[in-house]
């Protein structure tokens, strides 16, 4: 079966750039998302660099990740930087209250996470700890990062690092609204302003400061945290996680049937409407959109792997997640002029991870291989895309089938990300190219035969990115036809 659609992509009237942050990574001490997925100390089984697995860190060099967000999440909200520097073997052990309770050993603190940002090449987002830490504590953290001279910065380098380290990116708690204090908005707002009095950055530097952000619709927060914060901070977060079935999350991450699929690509499209609401209320307060949108958690929320230990939300990513990514990378390309960050979570074994591993092996997600096909969009300039999409539906999920974006990075090259959430049809889109004058098309496409298509530690390789010659160029037409279940990357040059 097949269906059309049209599109125009208006290389005649190019956006914002899509920012590099919005390919941002988020790693938390929950499961096995630093300890074994990034940290392997002293273990020879796994070629490491001062305890960082080189497997790891090498693929997410390979993607180009800009910024990695750390040490939470929950976590970072009773997290105490002081416990993390120093010898090792003189570090508390504390218990991880909100993930599965087991042992924090603060073996993986400050210098260690910086270390292994400088290994893959990404700029450092702290997340500061609002819940039961001080501001005072807050203050000397940043100090300790970033100062040139004094006793922090003696004593940082007394701990091995002498230069102060870049801190671009510092967040003021996280869902202070839940488990960053179960604060309300108008005291999370006067709290914003208090402890973003204490982040500041050396003379010739700047901190970015992120303020706590809305769940979801929680319109409310974005109203009253912009109204009475917005002067304050540089961005404001949104999470949203795509949980089919609802909340506590409990659908199985790969054995599904197509309406689940249906629900969970619907539950994808609903980013859009977010982020044009919160973006509306921001426009209110800040015409000029300098605080900029931070969607910094977002992904797909399952029921954890059977077998897996509960609290360390480990999933199997499928087909449905490449989707899911796809999706939301595209609706950020219509949104670019405000969001200027976004976090999938996680980067390692927790939900809708980059990659997994286990023990000494890894693998690649269809995620990830998303994340690959659009790294052409770093810091490439958005070309606004008209899309009139057949809509998809089942059961009492609808959506438009097709999603999409386009930009042209800076070498010219004009990049086209597509994705068909339909299971059963093929697509063709027939595309006007406005004010471009391509002579060639190339692309990749990554899809399957089903719709639960996944890579195991087994099977690495089942569901990677393939040549693409779907697409046909014909003066300033493209003719595109899309695969079912697919998500397509096309250059034009
Ligand atoms: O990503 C898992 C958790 O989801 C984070 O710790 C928290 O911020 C959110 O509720």
């Amino acid at each position: 079966a097949r269906d059309t659609a049209t599109a125009t992509v208006r290389a005649d009237q190019p956006g914002a750039t899509y920012d590099k942050r919005i390919f941002t990574q988020f790693a938390e001490h929950l499961g096995n998302g630093i300890y074994g997925g990034l940290w392997v100390g002293n273990d020879k089984r796994i070629p490491n660099t001062r305890g960082f697995r080189n497997d790891v860190v090498g693929a997410l060099k390979d993607l180009g990740v800009p910024v990695i967000r750390w040490p939470g999440g929950c976590f970072a909200d009773e997290y105490h930087w002081r416990e993390g520097i120093g010898p090792k073997n003189k570090r508390p052990v504390k218990i991880n209250t909100h993930w599965g309770g087991v042992t924090e050993p603060n073996t993986v603190g400050t210098h260690e996470f910086m270390d292994v940002t400088e290994q893959v090449g990404a700029e450092v987002y702290i997340s500061g700890n609002v819940g039961n830490g001080t501001p005072q504590e807050m203050a000397e953290w940043v100090e300790y990062m970033t100062s040139p001279a004094g006793t922090l910065a003696d004593e940082r380098a007394k701990n091995g690092r002498k230069t102060p380290w870049k801190l671009p990116y510092f967040g003021i708690g996280n869902e202070l609204w839940g488990c960053g204090g179960n604060m309300k908005a108008e005291y999370a707002a006067d709290v914003t302003r208090r402890y973003a009095t204490f982040i500041k950055a050396p003379a010739g530097t700047r901190i970015q400061k992120i303020a706590s952000g809305a769940n979801v619709d929680d319109y409310h927060w974005t109203e009253v945290m912009m109204r009475e914060a917005g002067d304050k901070v540089d961005a404001l977060s949104l999470h949203y996680y795509t949980t089919p079935g609802g909340w506590p999350p409990k659908a199985s991450a790969i054995d599904f049937d197509e309406t689940a699929w249906a629900e969970t690509l619907a539950g994808a499209w609903k980013i859009d409407e977010l982020i044009s609401k919160h973006s509306a209320i921001m426009d209110k307060y800040d015409p000029q959109k300098r605080v900029y949108l931070a969607v910094d958690e977002w992904g797909t929320w399952y029921g954890q792997d059977p077998g897996t230990h509960p609290g360390f939300l480990r999933q199997q990513n499928s087909l449905r997640d490449a989707l899911v990514a796809a999706i939301h990378l595209n609706v950020f390309a219509k949104h670019a002029d405000r969001v200027k960050m976004s976090a999938i979570a996680q980067m390692v074994n927790v939900l809708q991870a980059m990659i997994l591993t286990d023990g000494p092996k890894m693998v690649l997600t269809p995620t990830y291989h998303v994340f690959k096909m659009y790294k052409p969009y770093i810091d490439a300039t958005v070309l606004p895309i008209e899309l009139k999409s057949p809509w998809y539906n089942n059961e009492q999920w609808t959506m438009p089938a097709v999603s999409a974006s386009a930009v042209r990075d800076k070498a010219g090259v004009v990049h086209v990300g597509l994705a068909n959430a339909d299971p059963n049809k093929a697509i063709t889109v027939t595309t006007t190219l406005a004010g471009l004058n391509a002579s060639g098309v190339s692309g990749q496409v990554l899809t399957a035969p089903t719709i639960n298509a996944l890579n195991t530690f087994d099977q690495p390789n089942n569901l990677v990115p393939a040549a693409f010659n779907g697409a046909q160029l014909s003066g300033n037409t493209l003719t595109v036809t899309l695969p079912a279940k697919s998500v397509v990357m096309l250059d034009l040059r």
